[in-house]
């Protein structure tokens, strides 16, 4: 067995009152599965050996964390918390160090809480030491019996009379155990309860009893413990860690008019003075950089986005990097693969797939560009349009520096244009144009004196 400190993350469950078919703990929030959260707490509070309890759906969650270090334990059947680390038991044989039990569906409690929990455990030299909150609606959690200092038990809520109910001080579902104590205690647990569970909880009687010290931890803040049995707790914890990932990038120095109405998920980095106006959603792993604005209604999903660009109203860009003082959209979209190089604009209704644009070359309005090579200082007339595909095959269109292309364009590819080149406004292109050269391909224009007014006699 690895050194470190050990941690059981209970993920087991099916999640009933979720009434869904994904796995609660793969739900997202801020574009994190809902377990990435405990996992990254307990590793940043110095857990180093994961052990993950699994057992609904467990494929679909441990290949959602192929990347991680962790130890995957089976729960074939969920018989409860307590069975759920009694499952764990041989992944822990020869651990003696305290051990850290956690919920894979407690999202916001913060790695700072838990090495709290863990200095506290050890100071109070206490066998069980109990992660605990101030609830003011306490509905559902267990609840805490307490002697003083000494927890007594816990009392979950289908078993709790009139007055344990009142109490509202409960359990997070979090713990520091002693390894060898926990262990052994859990050998005494029985299902004689409101749920037939072998309930974790009351491994806290068991120490008391075996004259063991019990302590608990009351976190200041009640909503770092909120445990995700429901969508409208889901999507609390949504908006509370969105109201702080939003916070942390203000004071990092990024401006939001109405944070209340910005998407950012978990780990996009967004550069100092930069806006982001109502109803910007960023997403997976983008970053943005300084002074850029991004106006209302702009979706960003997996891009890099380069210092000074201005994202205007509506523009979505998925899986691209923009180079340096880009200004997009309005209404533009860049779908997955282009690399603007920099100083580029892509105006209103242009369409970008796969395509490399040089330095300020540039598609103001109405445009397609798809699988195509673009030099620098090249500009592309209103309604240009690279016909990529001949209904089997993709084919790539080469646009050499400081062409200038009409309107109404179309370059059926595989074509390349020779640089410094001009494209008659309306010409559709099907040969290679030598660089240096003006390419026409429409018909002359005939005006027949008088055609109108004959027609009209006649009717
Ligand atoms: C549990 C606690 C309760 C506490 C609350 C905090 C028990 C008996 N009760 O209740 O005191 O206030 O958490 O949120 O422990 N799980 C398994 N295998 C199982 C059962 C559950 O892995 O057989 C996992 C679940 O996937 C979940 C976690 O354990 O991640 C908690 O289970 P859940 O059923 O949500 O417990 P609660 O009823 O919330
Ligand atoms: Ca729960």
């Amino acid at each position: 067995m690895k050194n470190g400190l050990a941690a059981v993350i209970l993920a087991a469950g099916k999640g009933t009152r979720m009434k869904s078919a994904l796995p609660k703990v793969l739900h997202p929030i801020c574009g994190q599965p809902m377990l990435y959260y405990p996992l990254e707490a307990a590793k940043l509070a110095g857990f180093t050996q994961l052990k993950v309890v699994i057992g609904h759906q467990a494929e679909r969650v441990s290949e959602t964390f192929t990347d991680e270090d962790i130890t995957w334990i089976r729960q074939t059947d969920q018989l409860g918390t307590g069975h759920a680390l009694m499952c764990a038991a041989d992944a822990l044989c020869g651990y003696s160090g305290p051990l850290l039990l956690h919920c894979g569906d407690v999202p916001l409690l913060k790695p700072d809480t838990l090495q709290q929990l863990l200095n506290y455990h050890s100071q109070q030299k206490a066998t069980v030491t109990v992660l605990t909150a101030q609830m003011p609606n306490p509905q559902g959690y267990g609840r805490i019996i307490r002697d003083g200092e000494q927890i007594l038990q816990i009392v979950e809520e289908k078993e709790a009379d009139e007055q344990q109910r009142q109490v509202t001080e409960i359990n997070a579902g979090t713990y520091l155990f002693d390894a060898a104590f926990v262990l052994s205690a859990l050998k005494g647990l029985n299902k004689n309860n409101a749920q037939g569970e072998y309930y974790l909880t009351d491994v806290v009687a068991a120490a008391v009893a075996a004259g063991e010290k019990t302590r608990a931890l009351c976190v200041e803040d009640p909503t770092e413990v909120m445990g995700i049995n429901d969508r409208c707790q889901l999507a609390e914890a949504e908006v509370l860690m969105r109201w702080k990932i939003n916070a942390e990038l203000m004071f990092g120095g990024v401006s939001m008019p109405d944070p209340t109405t910005v998407y950012i998920d978990n780990g996009v980095q967004i550069g100092i003075d930069t806006i982001l106006h109502p109803n910007v959603h960023l997403h997976g792993k983008t970053t943005i950089g300084k002074n850029c604005i991004v106006e209302t209604g702009v979706v960003v999903v997996d891009s890099q986005i380069a210092d000074g660009t201005h994202l205007k109203a509506g523009s979505v860009v998925e899986e691209s990097q923009l180079g340096p003082g880009c200004i997009i959209g309005p209404m533009a979209h860049l779908r997955p693969g282009n690399v603007l190089t920099g100083n580029n604009k892509i105006g209103n209704f242009v369409e970008m797939k796969k395509s490399v644009l040089g330095k300020k070359s540039q598609a103001s309005h109405l445009t397609y560009i798809g699988d195509s090579e673009v030099g620098e200082n090249v500009n592309f007339g209103c309604g240009t349009i690279t016909c990529n595909y001949d209904g089997v095959n993709k084919h790539k269109t080469t646009v050499e520096d400081d062409v200038f292309v009409g309107s109404d364009c179309q370059f059926v590819a595989p074509v390349t244009i020779g640089r410094n080149s001009l494209i008659a406004a309306g010409s559709t292109i099907t040969k290679d144009v030598p660089p240096d050269s003006l390419a026409l391909s429409r018909t002359e224009q005939t005006n027949i004196d008088g055609w109108r007014l004959r027609k009209q006699k006649k009717s």
